[in-house]
C-alpha cells in the first residue's frame, strides 16, 4: 500500500496563504508606518491619516449621508482609520482584509462599532454581499493578475457602487503597469503608473462613473476616488 496522498494546494489556496503572510508581515514590522500610541505596526500608511482622510471621509459623507438603509462592505480596510470614521453613515458594515493578525487586532480595538470584521482574501475568497463596496488604495498593492483575479470576484456580487481609491501619478501616465503584489505601489514604477479599471488589460464597464475626489500629493501623485454604478437598478 502506498503513502497516503496529501492533496495539492490549490493555486487559489497558495494565493490566499501567500498575500496573507505578505501583508501580515507589512504589519509586523511596520512597513508602512507605526502606531504611536500602541507602539505596534498596525498602520497602514501616511493616506489613511491627516488631510487625505479628511478630505475621503467628507466626500464619503456628501455622497451617501442622504441614502439612508445602505450595506457597505470595506475590501482591504487595512487598520480601520478610515473606516471607522464612515461607519455611521451605512447600517451594516463588513470590514474585510486579508492580514488576520490586523482583522483580530480590529476585532478588539473596534469592538464597539458594530463591524463585522473578515480575514479574507478579496482575490481569492467569495466577496460578502452588500450595496457599497469600498475599496481604498488596496489594488495598487496587487499584481495586474490578481486585480484579474478581484475582477472575475467582483463579477460574481451585486454591488450598485464600487467607490475605488487609487494612487495615481499627477498629470498624464500609461495606466495599470505591471508590478509585483506587495507594499509598493506602481508610483515606484519608471515611468510611474497606477492602477484604472476601465482601462487594458482590465474591463470594469461601469454604468457610470464620476470623480469623487482628486488629493494631490505633493511630490507624488494624487490619491483619486472614484465612483463607479455597477448596476443600473
Ligand atoms: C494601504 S492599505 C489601505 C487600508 C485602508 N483601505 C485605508 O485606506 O486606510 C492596503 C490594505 O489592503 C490589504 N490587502 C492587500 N491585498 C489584499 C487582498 N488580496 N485581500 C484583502 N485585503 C488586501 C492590505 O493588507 C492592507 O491592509
Amino acid at each position: 500500500m502506498g503513502k497516503p496522498k496529501t492533496k495539492e494546494p490549490s493555486g487559489r489556496d497558495k494565493r490566499r496563504r501567500i498575500n496573507a503572510a505578505g501583508f501580515d508581515q507589512v504589519y509586523k514590522i511596520g512597513l508602512w508606518g507605526r502606531d504611536a500610541v500602541a507602539n505596534d505596526g498596525f498602520f497602514s500608511g501616511p493616506g489613511s491619516v491627516g488631510a487625505a482622510a479628511a478630505a475621503y471621509v467628507q466626500a464619503l459623507v456628501a455622497e451617501f449621508s442622504d441614502q439612508p438603509g445602505l450595506a457597505a462592505v470595506d475590501l482591504g480596510c487595512g487598520d480601520f482609520r478610515v473606516g471607522s470614521r464612515i461607519r455611521s453613515l451605512f447600517d451594516g458594515y463588513i470590514a474585510c482584509d486579508v492580514a488576520p493578525s490586523l482583522i483580530e487586532r480590529n476585532n478588539g480595538k473596534y469592538a464597539d462599532l458594530d463591524v463585522d470584521f473578515r480575514a479574507l482574501d478579496i482575490t481569492s475568497d467569495p466577496l460578502p454581499a452588500a450595496n457599497v463596496a469600498l475599496c481604498r488604495q488596496v489594488l495598487q498593492h496587487l499584481s495586474n493578475a490578481d486585480i484579474r483575479f478581484f475582477l472575475r470576484n467582483l463579477r460574481k456580487t451585486s454591488y450598485r457602487w464600487l467607490v475605488l481609491t487609487e494612487e495615481h501619478p499627477a498629470g498624464d501616465f500609461v495606466p495599470n503597469q505591471d508590478s509585483t503584489t506587495g507594499p509598493n505601489t506602481r508610483l515606484h514604477l519608471e515611468p510611474p503608473s497606477g492602477v484604472v479599471l476601465t482601462e487594458p488589460p482590465f474591463d470594469l464597464r461601469p454604468v457610470d462613473s464620476k470623480v469623487l475626489l482628486e488629493h494631490p500629493v505633493p511630490g507624488v501623485g494624487i490619491i483619486r476616488t472614484t465612483l463607479h454604478r455597477l448596476t443600473s437598478e
